[in-house]
């Protein structure tokens, strides 16, 4: 049996006829269909996550075909959905796109070329195997950008080499940290981290290497600093962007001579520890812009890690919430579980606060949806209908009159495409979020027409 067949599909039209005709034909072809004549009840079950591909004609009494399709998206769902009309016009293709369908069909529907599509959306959209979830020390993540992370980190963490870990805020750069040294033959050593941007630039001096008593005002007796605490194990500089220049120096000192000095002592003391740092900060263009010394960039990045966004890392969005659900969840009572459209609505927001945002949100939701099934519409707007830029349709310029409808559409999908590229600043998957589409599907339509993830043909 092959993916297509056991995909669900539905079809909405308010004439009887047309949908036994429509669905006698997908089902002759061992496709999984079946019809629904009220576009109300058809969009509660579709929001359910009961289909995999919707078609749905223009023109229903109840409910006309871009109305179904605004509720949908405006509930945070994201099924592919192919539309019929009875006659296309400029206008109609032009609104079908904006509005992220999957493909456009107009009437008489050809039996084969229904077919022929129908098995094209299923298959850009089948459902890929979900990554097993795989973890390293407190890590856990079901995306293969995060998998070949877990890999370099079981490399390079045996070793002695200084890694710099780069990534925005709340993507684990912490935690991958404590992963390296947990991984490391430094295991059993302490592990000590400093927040170099948390703690004043006056006393960050002492609070790395220590003091000696009487050192400056206030240091009433000896103090050992970090660099001591940490002795073989590691140390981790933790937003070492915020680092002022003249530490630069004093750190730079200590990396190229191994050697460090308490502030007011005279003896030399050999540090033996391994450093990890991290930042979220670009920090070669801070080495450009001339407030990161370029020499301790490079002693510092020997070997670099860069954890992507949550926002690119699909495979993890739901192992995540359900496993900080599981976390959450009050003794006694069930975790509450997602919807397949829950899901897909949370993969749809672009979580600017990263994991650190999606585990504060998954406290909520355990304690709100305890023991229940999550739908996308139980979701709150902030996450289903996230404050955009302008919606990159207005600006789009028409098709040029008179040109066979194919190759308008051709021209009109081009120059979506592109605006949406170059809105978000050739990221695609920012550019398939600001189209309302899939990534895959983006993605392929972006191929179709030469269109280079950096928005160039
Ligand atoms: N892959 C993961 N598995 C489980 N928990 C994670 C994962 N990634 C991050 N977390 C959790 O998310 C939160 C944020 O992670 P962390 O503090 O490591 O991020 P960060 O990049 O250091 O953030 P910041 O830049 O704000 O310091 C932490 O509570 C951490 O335990
Ligand atoms: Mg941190």
């Amino acid at each position: 049996m092959s993916l297509t067949q056991r995909q669900k599909i539905l079809f909405i039209d308010d004439i009887p006829a047309f949908c036994e005709e429509m669905v006698a034909t997908l089902q002759s072809e061992q496709l999984d269909a079946v019809s629904m004549l009220s576009p109300h009840e058809a969009i509660s079950k579709i929001v359910r996550g009961d289909f995999d591909l919707v078609i749905t004609t223009l023109v229903i009494a109840e409910m006309g075909g871009f109305e179904i399709i605004r509720r949908l998206r405006g509930a945070g769902c994201r099924v592919p959905i192919i539309m019929i009309t009875g006659f296309g016009t400029d206008q109609s293709a032009i609104e079908a796109a904006r509005l992220g369908v999957a493909d456009y069909l107009t009437k008489p529907v050809e039996k084969t070329e229904l077919v022929a599509r129908v098995r094209r959306v299923l298959a850009e959209h089948a459902p890929r195997a979900p990554e097993r979830p795989k973890s390293l020390a407190r890590m856990i993540s079901g995306d293969w950008q995060m998998s070949a992370i877990f890999d370099k980190v079981k490399t390079v963490a045996p070793s002695d080499s200084r890694v710099l870990i780069l990534g925005e805020t709340g993507s684990g750069k912490q935690l991958l940290a404590h992963a390296i040294h947990q991984q490391s033959r430094r295991a059993q050593e302490p592990f000590v981290e400093v927040n170099c941007a948390a703690i004043p630039a006056n006393l960050l001096e002492s609070e790395l290497f220590g003091h000696e008593e009487g050192a400056f005002t206030g240091a009433s007796k000896r103090r050992i600093g970090r660099f001591e605490a940490a002795g073989k194990g590691t140390i981790f500089l933790d937003e070492i962007g915020e680092l002022s220049f003249e530490l630069q120096s004093k750190l730079l000192h200590v990396l190229d001579s191994g050697k460090f000095t308490r502030v007011g002592g005279g003896n030399d003391m050999i540090s033996r520890a391994r450093l990890v740092s991290a930042t979220n900060r670009d920090l070669m263009q801070e080495v450009e812009a001339g407030r990161f010394r370029a020499d301790l960039y490079y002693r510092l990045n020997v070997i670099s890690i860069e954890l992507p966004p949550l926002r690119e890392r699909p495979g993890d969005i739901g192992i995540l919430a359900q496993h900080f659900i599981n976390q959450f969840v009050t003794e006694g009572q069930q975790p509450p579980t997602f919807t397949p459209a829950a899901v897909e609505a949370l993969r749809q927001y672009n979580w600017p606060g990263n994991v650190r945002e999606l585990q504060n949100f998954a406290e909520q939701l355990a304690v709100l949806h305890a023991g229940a099934r999550i739908e996308a519409t139980d979701l709150p707007a902030r996450i289903l209908r996230p404050p955009t830029r302008s919606a990159p349709a207005a600006r789009v310029s028409p098709p040029a009159e008179r040109l066979p409808f194919r190759e308008a559409r051709d021209q009109f999908e081009k120059d979506y495409l592109l605006k949406a590229i170059e809105e978000a600043n050739g990221n695609m998957a920012e550019g398939a979020r600001l189209a309302g589409m899939d990534r895959g599907q983006f993605y392929r339509l972006a191929k179709r027409h030469g269109l280079t993830p950096n928005g160039e043909e």
